[in-house]
């Protein structure tokens, strides 16, 4: 028996009342090609204003306003930081897009808790939101101090196949998780003039960021982790371009997860965002997902669910209406920064498992 269903969207409802007062949005690293391809198209179709935008490079900010006005919107464009934090002062936006370069994260944030004090205005950060989990804890410990809400954009949760599949696992249609595979494979190079080409950690807190999110959204924090992470040369990256990642979760569950930039072969690609694989074997049945479909197979029975979401813009949304709804009802999240720090956390036990080639315990 095969059973089908189809989601061409999330339900992202366009929520009254936002453009009148609330919802009122301001961006930093507004140039940012994620901001202009995917966080302005998601903002405006959820029905918000964004009325403030900064970005220091003039040509890129220009690129920016292009593309609100594009949805029919009007903002106001600035590249001078001092004139960006008074303007910011006066507007008192819902909320603050985040989308400088990831290396900049940390100095960014810190100099808007020393520049804006308490009134910051509340954050959605881009992943990851600092360069470790170290420096993570000092920024929700800041953002804490200041009564400053700070959110974070993981939008992975937000692809309708894998929401699916976190049911089915949870469910218990599948019986016991035994084993989970994790593949992102194809050609994914960088030019020596992205910021991404001289991070130190770039595949792991970059890319893989996302994967090991999905995994603990599904199954808690792993107990203990054991990684390789590899530079394979020719191509202009200064750190790690291809990881095997091995995650034990309770006692009898283990993931693994492989992330390849490097692979030359077209027909072996299987590669993010609209081609890595998930695979949960279990007790009573498997499950596959990419992020266009979800199959389920048990003993007798194939579940069949398909999606047209892309998971660029279109997953980008959820984290955008979770963060406003979370605010205005306030309550907690489940994309707050506190939860970031331990999947960094986990990152960081990746690394180091990978530096001494050892298996390493999360604590
Ligand atoms: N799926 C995802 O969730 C996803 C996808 C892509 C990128 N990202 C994240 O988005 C962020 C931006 O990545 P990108 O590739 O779009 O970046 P980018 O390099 O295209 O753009 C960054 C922008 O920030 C601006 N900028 C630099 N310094 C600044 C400062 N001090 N203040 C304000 N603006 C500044 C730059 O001028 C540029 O316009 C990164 O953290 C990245 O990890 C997330």
């Amino acid at each position: 028996m095969t059973k089908r269903a189809q989601a061409n969207a999330i339900e992202l409802q366009p929520s009254v009342g936002w453009g009148q007062g609330r919802g009122r949005i301001a961006i930093a690293g507004a140039g940012a090609r994620i901001v202009v391809d995917a966080h302005i198209p998601s903002y405006r179709r959820l029905g918000v204003d964004i009325d403030l935008i900064f970005d220091p490079d003039p040509e890129r900010l220009r690129l920016a306003a292009a593309a609100v006005e594009r949805t029919g919107g009007t903002t106001r464009a600035i590249y001078d930081r001092e004139a960006f934090l008074t303007a910011l002062r006066d507007m008192n936006p819902d909320l603050m897009d985040v989308a400088v370069p990831s290396p900049m994260h940390t100095a960014f944030l810190s100099g808007l808790f020393d520049d804006l004090g308490k009134d910051c205005p509340s954050l959605l950060v881009q992943k990851p939101l600092a360069e470790d989990s170290v420096a993570a804890r000092g920024l929700v410990a800041r953002a804490h101090d200041l009564d400053v809400r700070m959110l974070m954009q993981m939008n992975g949760r937000w692809v309708p196949t894998f929401r699916e599949l976190r049911d089915a696992v949870r469910s218990g249609t599948l019986g016991d998780i035994q084993v989970v595979e994790v593949l992102n494979r194809g050609l994914n190079p960088k030019t020596s003039d992205d910021w991404r080409s001289h991070i130190d950690r770039l595949i792991g807190y970059e890319m893989a960021i996302h994967h090991v999110d999905l995994l603990i959204w599904m199954f808690g924090l792993p107990d203990w982790v054991f990684a390789v992470y590899r530079r394979v040369p020719g191509f202009v990256v200064k750190a790690d371009n291809f990881a095997v990642m091995t995650m034990g979760f309770d006692e009898s569950l283990v993931a693994n997860v492989v992330e390849d930039w490097t692979c030359r072969v077209k027909d072996a690609w299987h590669l993010h965002p609209s081609g890595e694989h998930f695979i949960v074997s279990a007790t009573r049945g498997t499950a596959f997902a990419t992020p266009h479909e979800q199959t389920i197979t048990t003993d007798g029975e194939t579940w069949r669910y398909t999606s047209e979401m892309p998971w660029f813009p279109d997953a980008f949304g959820g984290p955008m209406e979770e963060a406003l709804t979370a605010l205005r009802e306030s309550r907690a999240s489940d994309i707050d920064s506190t939860d970031h720090v331990a999947l960094l956390n986990v990152l960081d036990c990746l690394y180091r498992s990978a530096s001494e080639r050892k298996v390493v315990t999360v604590t």
